[in-house]
């Protein structure tokens, strides 16, 4: 089995739904909220169903850049709008994004 192919068959079992238990998405963005006041402060006026849905999307986007190393107009956005011009989002919660999101995996 390829990379893709155990990331493919992966993704797709974290995002069946399974009885009363939240969407991956939605587990993430708990998991990433309760990790830094600083997370929560940032999202404090965001819809966060608009926002697990814009992060399902963009993850396509960062897929294909790991597979190809090809930046798309989407992850081009995504970096302008997360670099310090605008939202200036500190490296490390970056290292907490990561940390989430494989905790969510785990779970
Ligand atoms: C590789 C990791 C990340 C990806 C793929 C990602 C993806 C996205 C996307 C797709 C959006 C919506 C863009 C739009 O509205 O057009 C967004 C917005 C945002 N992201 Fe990220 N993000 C990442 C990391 C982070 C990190 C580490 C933080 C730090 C807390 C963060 C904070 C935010 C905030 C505050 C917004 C704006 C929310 C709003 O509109 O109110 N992101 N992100």
């Amino acid at each position: 089995m390829s990379f893709d192919d155990i990331f493919d068959a992966s993704f797709r079992r974290v995002q069946v739904p399974s009885g009363k238990r939240v969407s991956f998405f939605e587990a993430f963005y708990r998991n990433f909220l309760m990790s830094s006041p600083q997370v929560r402060v940032l999202f404090r006026n965001t819809d966060m169903a608009v926002q697990r849905r814009m992060l399902k999307k963009s993850f396509f986007s960062l897929v294909s850049f790991y597979a190809s190393g090809t930046v798309d107009d989407v992850l081009r956005k995504t970096a302008e709008m997360h670099s310090a011009r605008q939202l200036n989002i500190d490296p490390y919660l970056y290292d907490l994004w990561l940390e989430c999101l494989i905790d969510t995996v785990r779970e």
